[in-house]
């Protein structure tokens, strides 16, 4: 219901004020990746085409199952895969999104939960699952969470273009909130396997909260809003503030409105799958009962694969009717089930999860300290939120009459982050303008670990607090020299992506700074040696360290020409062109290096280059700053550890011949389906009465053997064959069938053609007549040559005509249509080129020729392929043809403004 009017006004709404097109033919998308179903959004620009819509698949629906399937030795993702779900649940991968950088255990754990039996193993090492998804040995048997989810990414990538009809190559994916950095990573790693160019993975919340900020405008009243989300797996609630601020663009005030991510809490693991769960456990139950044989169907994967899809829309009819009914055919050992339940009965076997999915709301309210008066709205999205008792729970908890339907609870997110994507785009700008602020959801410290640290530093720092705004730079500077190592880890044990066996997920080793030291170590150093560390908070929310480098401060006397007090003083303001510089721009001012005479490690001579007057030298206690990089190297390990280089190119390699292994599949397919239906049609027409005019029997009667042969081939050898040998057959076929569909064709065709031309050949016997009558001017030979012409055309349809009653329509034609047209196109062509010829002027003399060239370049526009066209057209008003006409209104003009 809460889809009623906004795809409406959305459509209208978007075509009204959205994007300028810089470049006129980009395209960009968005996907939102849900751990069942994936959309697309694609922001396009070209003409004729919704600004921002949903791309839909090839069953023309808006949302995709996201599982990829292995069967009979072809890949199949999305709908093609949910086909087989029933029949092999064991082959279709699904939940895969959340899976991504999960340890081994979580995976098995995690999906035994959903009573799905996939078959794998742990990757040594990494921690991983590795899926096997054929019989050992086979080219391509194994898969992990990454290779699979970049395969769904590239089919999303498929809708987006088929829906454009152009190249898409950027994209914004959507994550939950809860998703981890080493998972935010393997999705990128994922996009990058599949060759998608990721502006940003943004957080779901921000998607809604984009498109729900869109179309409203905030400069006379601030508000905080609400989304709640309940998806098939995961929940959370995110407070987000509206506002407007006033912003100078060209001189002038307008206000921006803009919106404020103030927090957002979760459940990771709960969501509408757990509702169905207790109803898969409920009727597994009543079945077991009901068979009585002591069989648990759950140790049954088909079973429960069935099972579960019946439940899903057990549970949506539960949200509109107090009954629903249950009815699986063959659900085990041939026997149906089927059975009833109450909406009663659905709501006690979920009692527990109701407060659960309040919990989140809680938090977001406890946190702000914001009453539940103060919410403006409280937005529901999420295909779970549409279960009345949730509803319920929601209203008495925040003391409301209503909650708030305005967004579409299905695509809300997805076409939200097609505003980002399209915002974050180079080639398209919005004409609105609402600005982002989301923050990191989660808070990061920082870990050293080394010999001889020191005391005095705190080896645990934190660095990104959380919903710290995304993207930012971080700086930290400590006293130190030797190697070391830092780790990157969540602020807090308690608050972590689910699965995560340990609170680090980055670790990085640093070297050259026990080198350096030691090569500085002989000079008069005027202060410790400190290692700088350049930290990012990407757009996506990825943490990392960046870079690092060493600073060493000597202090020293050294030579340098006297210099005049000018020179001297700019020579210390140009120093600031250094990295310190750069420094400056992080957000860390606390700390910023001291001291504003820092160079690189180029000498301070560069400085003093400009002292024009040589004034002899003096020697100066210089301070130097020397700024050395620092090596760093990753040394994550376990279900965050990025993949190997050479693991990155062979899963690229092996996702890149399955793609190339469908694009043959998909070719075989047609190609034999082309000679099946070559071959029925063919045998069809072989027997219709227009076919005994044009073939003998014996002609047909071969064809069809030769026909039937190749049938028969089709269902025995050829079930398997290649792409080639189908096209080689039907080539084969074509080369003896084409000549008798010629005939055929030609059959109506020639005649038709002949009739044509003999109208054509009337007409240009009165086209002459009028020549002859009202052109005087045309040249004799001209009207002659026609008339020969036409002659010519006349006497060889008669011959060919002739000819071809004498001949059996068994054998090749004695002419063909097409000849007769060429033939008439030509001769038509010489009529038109002397029906051109103007009339001429009574006074002209000097040849047509020059007088074009004199006048070439004001002639220009005319009927260029004529050439003859007369220059004093201004005498000649009224005598010549439109065109020229025209041409003398131009000109009068011309002469008019002169
Ligand atoms: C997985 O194993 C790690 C240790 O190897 C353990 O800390 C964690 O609790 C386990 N997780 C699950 C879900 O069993
Ligand atoms: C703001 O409020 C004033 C007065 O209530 C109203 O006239 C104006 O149209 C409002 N502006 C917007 C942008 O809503
Ligand atoms: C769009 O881009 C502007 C400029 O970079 C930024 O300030 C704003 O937050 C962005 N808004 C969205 C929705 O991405
Ligand atoms: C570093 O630590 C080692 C052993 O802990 C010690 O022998 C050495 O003197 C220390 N070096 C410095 C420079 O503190
Ligand atoms: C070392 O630096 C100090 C100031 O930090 C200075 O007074 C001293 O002269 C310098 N020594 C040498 C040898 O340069
Ligand atoms: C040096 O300084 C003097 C006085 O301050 C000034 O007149 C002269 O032009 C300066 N020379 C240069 C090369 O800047
Ligand atoms: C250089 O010195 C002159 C005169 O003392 C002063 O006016 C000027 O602001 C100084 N420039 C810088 C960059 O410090
Ligand atoms: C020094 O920095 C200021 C502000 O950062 C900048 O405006 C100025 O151009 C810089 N000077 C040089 C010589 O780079
Ligand atoms: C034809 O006209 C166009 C503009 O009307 C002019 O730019 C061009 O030079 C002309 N060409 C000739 C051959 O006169």
């Amino acid at each position: 219901m809460a889809t009623r009017n906004t795809l409406f006004r959305l459509g209208i709404f978007l075509s009204l004020f959205l994007l300028n097109a810089v470049q006129s033919q980009s395209a960009v998308a968005s996907i939102d990746l849900g751990s069942e179903c994936l959309k697309v959004a694609v922001v396009n620009l070209k003409p004729g085409q919704a600004p921002i819509s949903i791309a839909i698949n090839e069953m023309s629906k808006r949302k995709t199952p996201s599982l990829v399937a292995f069967h009979s030795n072809s890949r199949l993702i999305g709908e093609e895969s949910l086909g087989l779900l029933a029949r092999y649940p064991t082959k279709v991968y699904s939940h895969l999104p959340i899976l991504l950088s999960k340890p081994f255990n979580y995976t098995q754990k995690f999906l035994r939960s959903l009573y799905l039996s996939y078959d794998i193993t742990p990757d040594e090492t990494r921690d991983v699952a590795v899926y096997k998804t054929e019989e050992e040995g086979g080219e391509f048997s194994k898969f992990t969470a990454e290779e699979m989810v970049a395969m769904i990414l590239k089919y999303a990538m498929g809708l987006a273009e088929n829906h454009a009809r152009s190249s898409v190559k950027d994209v914004v994916i959507t994550v939950p909130p809860y998703m981890g950095v080493a998972e935010r990573r393997g999705l990128l790693t994922a996009a990058d396997l599949a060759g998608i160019n990721v502006l940003a993975l943004v957080n779901e919340h921000s998607g809604a909260a984009l498109q729900y900020g869109i179309d409203k405008d905030f400069s006379n009243g601030t508000r905080h809003v609400m989304f709640y989300d309940m998806g098939a797996s995961s929940t959370y609630a995110a407070l987000v503030y509206f506002s407007a601020y006033n912003a100078k663009e060209f001189g002038k005030t307008t206000s921006v409105n803009q919106f404020q991510v103030k927090d957002v809490r979760w459940d990771a693991e709960l969501g509408g799958q757990n509702m169905e769960l207790r109803l898969v456990e409920y009727f597994a139950d009543e079945f077991n009962k009901q068979l009585g044989s002591g069989v648990d169907i759950r140790n049954n994967a088909k079973a429960m694969a069935k099972l579960k899809k019946q439940v899903k829309r057990t549970k949506e009819i539960l949200s509109a009717n107090k009954m629903a009914p249950i009815s699986v055919e063959s659900l085990y050992d041939d026997r149906d089930f089927r059975s009833t339940i109450s909406r009663e009965k659905f709501e006690e076997l979920c009692e527990d999860l109701w407060e659960k999915a309040l919990v989140p709301v809680k938090e977001v309210l406890k946190h702000s300290g914001l009453k539940a008066e103060e919410l403006y709205a409280v937005e529901l999205i999420g295909g779970a939120t549409r279960v009345p008792k949730l509803q319920a729970k929601l209203l008495e908890l925040l003391r409301r009459k209503e909650l708030d339907k305005h967004l579409d609870s299905d695509e809300a997110i997805v076409l939200g982050a097609s505003l980002h994507a399209a915002n974050l785009s180079d080639g398209i700008k919005l004409n609105r303008k609402l600005g982002m602020i989301d923050g990191s959801t989660y808070g990061f410290v920082m870990e050293l670990d080394g010999p001889n640290l020191s005391k005095d530093e705190n080896p645990r720092q934190l660095i990104v607090p959380r919903l710290k705004k995304l993207p930012s730079k971080m700086f930290r500077s400590f006293i130190h020299n030797k190697d070391f190592e830092v780790s990157l880890a969540y602020e807090s044990e308690d608050f972590m992506p689910p699965g995560a066996s340990s609170p680090t997920f980055a670790q990085y080793a640093v070297s050259g700074l026990t080198d350096a030291s030691e090569k500085y170590s002989s000079r008069n150093l005027s202060s410790p040696i400190k290692a700088n560390l350049h930290f990012s908070l990407s757009r996506s929310g990825v943490f990392s360290l960046d870079r690092a480098d060493a600073v060493v401060e000597i202090t020293e006397w050294v030579e340098v020409p006297r210099k005049n007090l000018t020179v001297d003083n700019s020579t210390s303001a140009s120093a600031n062109s250094t990295e310190a510089g750069l420094d400056n721009a992080s957000e860390e001012s606390s700390d910023k290096l001291e001291g504003n005479d820092s160079t690189t490690n180029t000498s301070v001579s560069s400085a003093t280059d400009s002292a024009t007057v040589d004034l002899g030298t003096e020697k100066k206690l210089k301070k130097r700053t020397f700024r050395l990089p620092l090596k760093i190297s990753e040394k994550t390990a376990g279900p965050g550890m990025p993949l190997p280089k050479e693991s990155f190119a062979e899963a690229k390699r092996k996702l890149e011949a399955l793609d190339k292994k469908d694009a043959e599949r998909r070719r075989t397919a047609e190609l034999k389906n082309n000679l099946e239906e070559y071959i029925y049609s063919t045998k069809e027409k072989l027997e219709s009465e227009e076919f005994e005019k044009i073939s003998s029997d014996q002609e047909r009667q071969s064809f069809n053997e030769k026909l039937n042969e190749v049938q028969e081939w089709l269902y025995t050898d050829g079930e398997d064959a290649s792409a080639n040998e189908f096209l080689e057959r039907l080539n084969t076929l074509k080369a003896i069938g084409d000549p008798i569909f010629f005939r055929y064709n030609e059959l109506t065709a020639r005649p038709v053609a002949s009739e044509h031309a003999r109208r054509y050949l009337g007409e240009v016997q009165q086209i002459i007549h009028g020549w002859e009558k009202d052109k005087s001017w045309l040249p004799r030979e001209r009207i002659d040559e026609v008339m020969r012409e036409a002659e010519k055309v006349k006497n060889w349809l008669n011959e060919k005509e002739a000819e071809q009653k004498k001949i059996s329509g068994f054998n090749t034609p004695a002419f063909k249509s097409e000849e007769v047209y060429a033939k008439v196109f030509d001769l038509q062509s010489k009529v038109a080129s002397v029906n051109r010829i103007p009339k001429p002027k009574p006074k002209v003399e000097k040849p047509v020729k020059t007088e074009t060239e004199s006048n070439g370049d004001k002639a220009n526009d005319t009927d260029t392929s004529s050439g003859e066209t007369t220059s004093q057209k201004d005498q000649n008003v009224g005598e010549s043809d439109n065109s020229a006409t025209e041409k003398i209104d131009d000109e009068s003009n011309f002469h008019d403004e002169l």
